[in-house]
């Protein structure tokens, strides 16, 4: 309404004294639909977190005490911090530093963790995304015989990973270099449709195979005898914030291409539920098939490319599973990266005002050149620690342990206690279009339960990490 327009035309005369890009704002891009956005930002939350994290994770935290954590976290916690960095996002119309400096002029700092966190993500997530594309080719035109063997022998050379790595991000600079609605919604409407299709293939035919019922029984019963609880909490809440993208400007820089009447509340929650259900279906997926084998759930990070392997030998077309399984983790793992990638350009060209080609091209350089660190990790530097960790795991320890969760308590504590809440749920409601009935335990979440769960985890899992 009225009201809405006088305030936004209020933030943006501040906006304008303050940062003096009032007449960019006019040339900005946005999402060509709802439907796009949606595809687009549940594309960054379902990646390499659902297929490869969450089945093994599920499997080292006892299964079904696990997901029920996750899931109560991911609406507690996980979906109101979305819908704020969407709200953020939204109301600014700018990448994720300058939009937490227009609601408060010294909190730049807030989206600058989404920034260098992005970088540091891509420095070992393009990893694993080569080595998927590896294993896609290798299905492709062949088989794999030995996975064990396989995977250590690929794993620890320097040239081959090194070239999946790079040709993985040359895709991503490919798609984000054609632009919001041009490249990265037009790929995610094509991706993220398939991808749900190509995981129920691959569900049924697991669940499909002789004895996969124990899979199913270790998913969904769940196991009260669990000792370490707090572990699985904390690994729950890692989880959620790492699936769902959370703390990295991801949702601030995908909010600011949105229209005003967009209804945030319902995509906060369609989100959230498609990831959730991504998740859980790779669970059937992958768990299954690894019970039938007798292969134990706890093995790890290899899960998907060392353990599904060997199933994959065992069953009748198991080539032409192999190859749609990895196809689909390629499509989940570009639709994450690329909006990593996002969040990075979208701050060189509006703050630093390189053109978006440039930028993109110095982010492909940077991280082809941190990502080989974390790539050869794995083989000729698997000797030089940081912190005793290989470069490979300190970034992973960086992003995850430090720089996310820092990043979303800063959103927590600027949303909740800095923004004005007026401008605040008039943003939510879009002028007061739609009712927001969660306004007031949104606020109590930002204010007190998220920092307060935010900051144990900071420090439990900082002193876990560290004493390991
Ligand atoms: N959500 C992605 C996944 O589950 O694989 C990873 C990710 C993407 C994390 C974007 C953070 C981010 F900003």
């Amino acid at each position: 309404g009225i009201v809405h327009q006088i305030i936004k035309i209020k933030e943006n005369h501040i906006i304008n004294k303050n940062t003096g890009d009032f007449f960019n704002m006019s040339k900005r891009e946005k999402w060509s639909s709802e439907f796009g956005f949606l595809m687009a930002a549940a594309g960054s939350a379902i990646g390499l977190g659902n297929l490869w994290k969450f089945p093994y994770l599920t499997g080292i935290s006892g299964g079904a005490v696990f997901i029920i954590m996750y899931l109560i976290l991911m609406f507690t916690l996980g979906a109101p911090l979305l819908l704020t960095e969407m709200s953020i996002g939204r109301h600014t119309k700018s990448n994720s530093i300058d939009a937490c400096k227009k609601i408060s002029p010294k909190w730049g700092i807030a989206g600058g963790f989404g920034v260098a966190g992005a970088f540091v993500i891509l420095s070992y997530y393009m990893v694993i995304g080569g080595w998927v594309l590896k294993y896609m080719t290798s299905y492709l035109f062949g088989t794999i015989e030995n996975p064990q063997q396989y995977f250590s022998d690929f794993t620890s050379s320097t040239a081959e990973p090194i070239i999946w790595l790079v040709v993985f991000t040359g895709i991503c600079a490919l798609i984000v270099n054609a632009g919001v609605s041009n490249g990265i919604e037009k790929i995610s409407k094509i991706f993220l449709p398939l991808l749900f299709l190509f995981i129920i293939i691959i569900a049924v035919k697991s669940l499909s195979l002789p004895n996969s019922i124990e899979g199913v029984k270790f998913f969904l019963i769940p196991d009260f005898s669990q000792k370490n609880w707090i572990s699985i909490f904390i690994n729950a809440m890692g989880q959620v914030f790492f699936s769902l993208s959370l703390g990295m400007g991801t949702l601030i820089t995908y909010g600011s291409y949105l229209d005003d009447d967009v209804n945030l509340v319902k995509n906060s929650l369609y989100i959230p539920i498609f990831d959730a259900v991504i998740a859980i279906t790779a669970g059937f997926a992958v768990l299954p098939a690894v019970f039938v084998f007798n292969i134990p759930p706890e093995s790890g990070a290899g899960m998907i490319f060392q353990v599904l392997p060997s199933v994959f030998n065992e069953i009748k077309f198991g080539r032409i599973f192999a190859v749609i399984f990895f196809l689909l983790v390629f499509f989940a793992a570009v639709t994450s990266a690329i909006s990593l990638f996002e969040v990075i350009t979208a701050y060189l060209s509006e703050n630093r005002h390189f053109k978006r080609l440039t930028a993109v091209i110095m982010i492909f350089i940077a991280t082809s050149f941190t990502g080989i660190l974390s790539s050869m990790s794995f083989g000729k530097l698997s000797n030089i620690k940081i912190l005793g960790m290989t470069f490979f795991e300190f970034f992973s320890f960086l992003s995850d342990k430090i720089l996310m969760p820092l990043g979303g308590l800063l959103i927590c504590i600027l949303a909740g206690y800095i923004w004005d809440r007026v401008v605040f749920k008039n943003e939510l409601s879009s002028g007061g279009k739609y009712k927001v009935k969660i306004f007031k335990s949104l606020r109590f979440i930002l204010r007190y339960t998220a920092p307060l769960m935010i900051i144990i985890i900071l420090i439990s899992s900082w002193i876990m990490d560290l004493s390991d």
